[in-house]
């Protein structure tokens, strides 16, 4: 006998709500569900090191525990961590609008992902329209989706000298719903990297027709160009009345994916709807989380420098193994993933899956990513070297035993 026959009947899914029934599954959590677990896998899929959290900052959330620091917290974040917040841009920008940073542009999220829930929740809503230039992290026009608006993906161009937006494709993709472009630089996967001439066209653009940018600059400190500390930011050009938010995460930067932790970035007079936001999902931020956020920001920086070396050493690797294989194609990578092409392939989900089950490497498919993803592969480099060899060598055999010459 069925426990509970309401759920078993075949019209539960109909009795959802249109936008929780139409949520994607992501392509990437597909494939991983494929392979995770499997013995001797190298898993280069997911958005994410190889690295623990460093042990001072696991430290100080222990001791934050410890000390009985388990109860409800401000909603917009503690005042250290705002603070320590407006400091470290201070330190990457040298300041905003010609002043220092305000602790009060600052709010604590539970994860980059909710900075992004909330950016889409401020800027657009049912019926609405959100461009979103691919190939992309599936979450941005997932979460779009899930708000009830819709995702207007535009395509980036493919080129071997890198990735382009072009801004005549933007601007014909703006209709009357339109309220906001997403626009994430670096970008996951391809590594495309807006140049600050680029991020001014784009933010003249955004002026021009009152659209909110939703600037996602997470992977910003991962450069690989030695005379900078991140890579360009909107943060450099705009100006009082610019609408842009800003969202991130201490995911990246400092190996805390599975804390969830992030923090969205905003004019101070949105502090009211941001916080009502917050209060209505998860109403702040676990404060053993936010202590060790703290520490993040002002004693994380030799970590992190650790972190984009590994990066770096990583990025050789992938790049020199890979670039002498027949077939395969990519531009110059960012963030700390290559984007890569196999000539001939159009079912990017089905070589994925055979290459785990054959070579038992585990790569995220293009078509993960949207219009213009499929046929590419994405690889995080973010890795021990010594896998990433192993990876290359992998794939490469596989290619070799199953081309036909
Ligand atoms: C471009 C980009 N933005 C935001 C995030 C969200 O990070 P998290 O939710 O782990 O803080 C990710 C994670 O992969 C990402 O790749």
């Amino acid at each position: 006998m069925a426990f509970n026959p309401g759920l078993s009947s075949p019209d539960w899914r109909a009795r959802l709500s249109t936008e929780a029934a139409a949520a994607p599954a992501s392509g990437i959590a597909e494939v991983m569900r494929h392979g995770f677990g499997r013995s001797g896998i190298i898993p280069l899929w997911v958005g994410e090191g190889d690295q623990p959290t460093p042990a001072f900052l696991c430290k100080a959330a222990a001791a934050a525990l410890a000390r009985g620091e388990t109860f409800y917290m401000p909603q917009a974040g503690l005042v250290e961590l705002r603070s320590a917040l407006a400091a470290y841009h201070d330190r990457l920008y040298g300041g905003l609008f010609g002043a220092p940073f305000r602790a009060e542009r600052f709010f604590a999220t539970g994860s980059g992902m909710q900075a992004i829930q909330i950016a889409i929740r401020l800027a657009a809503g049912a019926g609405d329209e959100v461009i979103v230039p691919t190939p992309a992290w599936p979450n941005f026009a997932a979460a779009v989706g899930v708000a009830g608006a819709s995702a207007r993906q535009v395509p980036l161009h493919f080129a071997a000298t890198g990735w382009h937006l072009d801004l005549d494709d933007v601007e014909r993709s703006i209709g009357p719903r339109t309220r906001a472009l997403f626009l994430n630089s670096p970008s996951n996967p391809t590594g495309w990297t807006a140049s600050e001439a680029e991020l001014s066209a784009i933010l003249n653009l955004c002026r021009r027709y009152g659209l909110w940018i939703i600037a996602d600059e997470v992977y910003s400190r991962f450069t690989y160009d030695a005379a900078r500390r991140s890579t360009p930011s909107l943060h450099s050009i705009i100006a009082t009345h610019d609408r842009v938010l800003f969202v991130n995460t201490f995911s990246k930067n400092w190996a805390m994916t599975g804390w969830r932790i992030g923090w969205i970035e905003a004019p101070e007079a949105l502090g009211p709807p941001i916080e009502n936001l917050i209060q209505y999902s998860t109403s702040g931020v676990a404060v053993f989380m936010q202590r060790a956020a703290v520490l993040a920001l002002t004693q994380g920086e030799a970590a992190l420098a650790a972190l984009v070396e590994r990066s770096r050493a990583g990025r050789d690797i992938v790049i020199g193994a890979l670039a002498r294989l027949p077939g395969i194609e990519f531009a110059p990578p960012g963030a700390f993933y290559l984007f890569f092409r196999v000539a001939g392939v159009s079912d990017s989900t089905s070589f994925a899956s055979t290459l785990i089950r054959q070579a038992n490497v585990g790569l995220a498919p293009g078509s993960a990513f949207g219009l213009g993803g499929e046929g590419f592969f994405r690889l995080c480099f973010a890795r021990d070297p010594n896998d990433l060899r192993a990876a290359c060598g992998r794939l490469a055999d596989w290619m070799a035993a199953r081309s036909p010459s």
